[in-house]
């Protein structure tokens, strides 16, 4: 029997079998030089990795390793996912629909409800407080107004649409901070229908911690207007403290052929109600705003508490509804002036007085006497409680329409007296019977005569509410100092 194993695989001794071993298995070196290697590809992905998204927490860490390490079939729908994305953006892009500004379905309704000017669009109201739109907003669902609209001849070809900021229509261009957009039936050169326009945006500016526009975008009937009557745009200056941008839709240099294409706004205000629906309470607080803004711009001090003169002013117009004898008329209220303590009367011209001018002139005014016209919405700018007395040529009160009674509600609007009118029995003939509707173009804008008697008493009376008023007030004017806002 042999002692050797016959066996090839049997080891005869320990050197052998380690040979043998080293064969099957790497070498401890080539072991570690493995390891090291995984490690370093594991420590370059987590470095590309934390440099492109630093993790946030050891989940979303696990979350974009597996996306790292994921395979490029996971990497080729992140892609899709992205392009997916872009068309639908592209899509809300295209599928943004402009809505012509003036509805001619609602023609017959222009200043009902939601009117004719942006009919889709819904006003925010709280009872007694200013009718506004605002742009984005909750109720937007976070999209912005655009407009294509610079037709000045036809509102219908002047065009709406609401938009995210991030699907908006091709080439438009983004116009920065809050822009004002107007709508008026009337003309915003007449200074009545011009403030009445205008109202809304104060009551605005002070229910929203006095911001105050970058611009303004003006509406009649759906076409732009570029310009506002002269007084109303001061005293615009003078109430949000700066000259104000009235004259269209201006894309400061943002973009190439921005003035073809839509403008967005980041922030935007609508009005289309003047003051409708605001409370007379928050109608005074408007006019007392725009009173202290003005005399502030202009200077004007206040008068000291308890002053004992009154101010009698006359507004005199030149033209159509002067005095047929302006002397005469004078001098009945000088007469009666006189005979109180302390009242003095002054003449005025106010168109040719500049605004700041006519807003010291109100501020020392507790009697305004003038004939119907323009110049008597400087009522506003007088001491609360202050008194008017209108006077009209003939006709009027027959075929003038509701429009003769707008200075009675700018009184009472501004929290001032509408003393009562008069109405010249005499005027020019008319070639038609007088009750014909053409006779308006005659009586329009005839002349004013006076009655002695009637004056004296009118002017008494008034002089007298006026004396008793101004001994029990303590203040007439409620908002003072920094006018109510910072
Ligand atoms: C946008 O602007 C480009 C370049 O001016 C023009 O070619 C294109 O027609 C415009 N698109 C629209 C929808 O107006
Ligand atoms: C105007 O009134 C004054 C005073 O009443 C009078 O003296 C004068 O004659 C009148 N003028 C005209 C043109 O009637
Ligand atoms: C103001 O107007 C009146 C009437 O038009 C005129 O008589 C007067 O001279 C004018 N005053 C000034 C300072 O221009
Ligand atoms: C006007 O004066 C009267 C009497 O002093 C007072 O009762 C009233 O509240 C005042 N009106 C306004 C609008 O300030
Ligand atoms: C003038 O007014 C008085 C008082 O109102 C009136 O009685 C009189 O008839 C008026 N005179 C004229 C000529 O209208």
């Amino acid at each position: 029997m042999k002692t050797t194993s016959s066996d090839p695989e049997t080891p005869r001794n320990s050197t052998q079998f380690l040979r043998k071993l080293s064969s099957y298995f790497p070498s401890s070196s080539r072991l570690s030089v493995y390891l090291l290697a995984i490690l370093v590809v594991l420590f370059v992905f987590f470095q590309i990795y934390s440099l492109q998204t630093p993790p946030t927490s050891p989940w979303a860490f696990m979350h974009q390793w597996e996306k790292m390490v994921g395979n490029s079939c996971l990497l080729s729908s992140q892609d899709n996912k992205q392009q997916e994305l872009k068309s639908m953006a592209s899509k809300l892009s295209e599928s943004v629909t402009f809505l012509p500004l003036k509805d001619l379905r609602f023609a017959n309704a222009a200043m009902k409800g939601h009117t004719w000017f942006m009919s889709s669009m819904y006003d925010t109201h709280e009872e007694g407080e200013v009718q506004y739109q605002q742009f984005p907003t909750e109720s937007s669902k976070g999209r912005i107004l655009c407009l294509k609209g610079r037709d000045t001849h036809d509102g219908s070809w002047n065009y709406y649409a609401l938009a995210w900021p991030e699907s908006l229509p091709e080439n438009a261009t983004v116009l920065r901070g809050i822009t004002f957009i107007s709508y008026n039936h009337y003309d915003y050169y007449n200074i009545w229908h011009g403030l009445s326009a205008m109202m809304p945006f104060v009551a605005w500016h002070i229910k929203s911690q006095c911001a105050g526009p970058r611009r303004w975008i003006l509406y009649h009937w759906g076409e732009l207007r570029t310009s506002v009557a002269p007084w109303v745009k001061t005293l615009l200056e003078a109430t949000f403290g700066g000259p104000q941008n009235v004259d269209g839709i201006h894309c400061d240099g943002e973009s190439d052929g921005c003035d073809s294409n839509p403008v967005c706004f980041e922030e935007a205000v609508v009005m289309r109600h003047n003051e409708g629906g605001m409370s007379r309470l928050k109608r005074m607080e408007v006019y007392d705003l725009m009173r202290c803004r003005a005399r502030m711009y202009c200077e004007a001090g206040t008068r000291e508490k308890g002053e004992q003169g009154i101010g009698m002013k006359m507004l005199m117009r030149d033209g159509a509804r002067s005095f047929k004898n302006a002397t005469a008329v004078i001098g009945i209220f000088e007469k009666e002036c006189r005979k109180v303590a302390g009242c003095r009367l002054m003449m005025a011209y106010p168109h040719n007085l500049t605004f700041c001018e006519q807003v010291k002139l109100m501020s020392s005014t507790d009697i305004v006497i003038s004939a119907h016209g323009a110049q008597l919405s400087n009522m506003i700018l007088m001491d609360r409680n202050s008194s008017v007395m209108e006077l009209f040529p003939k006709g009027w009160l027959e075929l003038a329409g509701i429009g003769q009674y707008v200075h009675h509600w700018l009184a009472s609007w501004s929290g001032m007296n509408h003393e009562g009118t008069w109405r010249d029995p005499v005027g020019d003939p008319c070639p038609y019977p007088e009750e014909d509707r053409r006779c308006m173009s005659v009586f329009k804008n005839g002349r004013i005569g006076h009655n002695e008697t009637y004056f004296s008493d009118w002017a008494r009376r008034v002089l007298n509410a006026v004396k008793m008023r101004k001994a029990q007030q303590v203040n007439t004017n409620p908002v003072s100092g920094l006018c109510g806002c910072q």
